[in-house]
């Protein structure tokens, strides 16, 4: 392991988005780029007709304590499964006409734009010099020091401030990343990291701030919210109450929310709070992550108040799980890849439209609280920047599949430092 990592350390091109450096440096504006972002999104235009008999459920009641069917954990079970309802989220999102485009404010679109090699620049901290860095996301054995990117400025704007990360491990990753982007300023006896729990929680005495992590794949509550024992056959969610997770990150002051991955698996079992029974009614993943960002919204939209909250939405992270999508007739993944996708407007079949609509559809019913952090297309390009079989494994590896690396490869994580970095640099340029 030892001699791939090196190997892979010198074949592994430090690539940014030049477009970002143009941008964070001279506010500089190319237009051409804008273009991928004017699509209209077709849920606009015909509009949802409800059919009479659809039930709506009023979301987030906090009648949580008392509700019939208990918390639901990884022990939960559905008495039975029936068909789904149908019934729906009512919340308080009013449809905006014009499809919203969340630019900066120098009217630059800082999420299109091409990847560069930029080795002098970045990485912008050392995999080594980061004593946060997963096992799981390491891909390099070092790097050097920052130079495009003020580490003190960043912190003077998180000063007093509680920053959250709530979702999955691509999430997670982007939390590690920001960990990893922030500590090296913060002398060692000046921050602490708490243990790895459903909230996690670094903490900069000087700055009186902190970087958190709440483990909430689903986002609404559900079987899978221990963030190491979830491994589960049946998923079941809580369609109609975010109110668990809220109550972490209700007071952090600046929100970065994403779900994507778990909604990807197969259908989901929900069941309602007034469910008496235990039963469950069943439904496919993308109108089960539909109910759950509907539930998310209304909290957004009736507890978050625009001058004191920032809130960001993450949207889908890409795989490259088939190199026949950007290699036609090859049979493998992202394992071997050392280069990013040249072809401008590449993209995967594992990044969902329909999902992508979705989410658009819902944002943009919350107006402006929440900024959308458009991450899926500038990431589909980088096919080389998954740990691949540059990473530890829970499980031991079996000689066949030792023998046959595309078959274990991560095509899904991301390494560090690596794209997610970028990711946090372009929600630094919104803050
Ligand atoms: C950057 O990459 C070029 C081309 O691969 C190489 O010649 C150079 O030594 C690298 N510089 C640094 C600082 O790593
Ligand atoms: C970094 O930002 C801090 C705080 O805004 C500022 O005082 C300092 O001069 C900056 N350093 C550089 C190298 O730009
Ligand atoms: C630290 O930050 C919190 C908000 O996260 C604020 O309520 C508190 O007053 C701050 N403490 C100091 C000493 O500034
Ligand atoms: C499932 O059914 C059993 C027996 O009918 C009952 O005791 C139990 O409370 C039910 N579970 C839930 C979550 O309602
Ligand atoms: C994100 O950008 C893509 C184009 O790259 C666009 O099709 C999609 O609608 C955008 N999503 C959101 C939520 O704004």
């Amino acid at each position: 392991m030892q001699q791939r990592w090196n190997r892979k350390k010198t074949h592994f091109p430090l690539l940014v988005l030049f477009f970002l450096i143009v941008v964070v440096l001279s506010t500089f504006l190319h237009s051409e780029h804008r273009i991928l972002q004017i699509h209209e999104n077709p849920d606009h235009v015909h509009n949802h007709q409800e059919a009479p008999s659809v039930t709506f459920v009023k979301p987030n009641l906090p009648s949580h304590l008392t509700r019939p069917s208990g918390i639901l954990d990884r022990f939960s079970r559905c008495n039975s499964t029936v068909e789904y309802s149908g019934r729906k989220i009512s919340w308080g999102g009013r449809p905006q006409h014009s499809g919203h485009r969340r630019v900066s404010s120098d009217g630059c679109d800082v999420f299109s734009g091409k990847w560069v090699f930029d080795n002098t620049s970045y990485p912008l901290y050392s995999e080594s010099d980061c004593p946060y860095m997963s096992d799981q996301l390491a891909c390099h054995k070092h790097g050097r020091s920052d130079l495009g990117w003020n580490v003190t400025e960043m912190w003077e704007k998180l000063r007093n401030k509680r920053l959250m990360f709530v979702g999955d491990s691509l999430n997670r990753g982007q939390w590690i990343s920001m960990v990893c982007l922030l500590q090296s300023v913060i002398p060692a006896d000046k921050r602490t990291m708490s243990p790895n729990a459903p909230l996690t929680i670094f903490r900069a005495e000087e700055y009186n701030a902190t970087v958190e992590f709440l483990w909430a794949p689903l986002l609404v509550e559900s079987n899978s919210d221990d963030p190491v024992n979830h491994r589960l056959n049946e998923r079941i969610i809580r369609p109609d109450s975010i109110l668990k997770h809220a109550s972490q990150f209700e007071h952090a002051d600046i929100l970065i929310f994403n779900t994507y991955l778990w909604w990807r698996q197969g259908p989901v079992k929900l069941l309602w709070t007034d469910e008496e029974n235990g039963a469950c009614e069943e439904l496919d993943g993308l109108g089960a992550m539909e109910l759950a960002m509907e539930a998310w919204a209304d909290w957004v939209s009736s507890k978050v108040d625009r001058l004191k909250k920032r809130v960001f939405f993450v949207t889908m992270s890409p795989t490259h799980l088939w190199s026949r999508e950007w290699k036609p007739e090859s049979e493998g993944n992202c394992y071997g890849e050392k280069n990013p996708i040249d072809f401008a407007g590449y993209w995967g079949s594992g990044s969902d439209l329909p999902t992508m609509h979705t989410v658009e559809k819902i944002l943009s019913k919350l107006s402006s609280k929440v900024s959308v952090l458009n991450i899926t297309q500038l990431s589909e390009y980088r096919k080389d920047g998954h740990p691949s079989i540059f990473r530890k494994f829970w499980e031991p590896l079996r000689p066949e599949q030792l023998s046959n690396p595309p078959s274990y490869s991560d095509c899904i994580h991301w390494c560090l430092p690596g794209v997610p970095d970028v990711w946090n640099e372009l929600l630094f340029h919104f803050l």
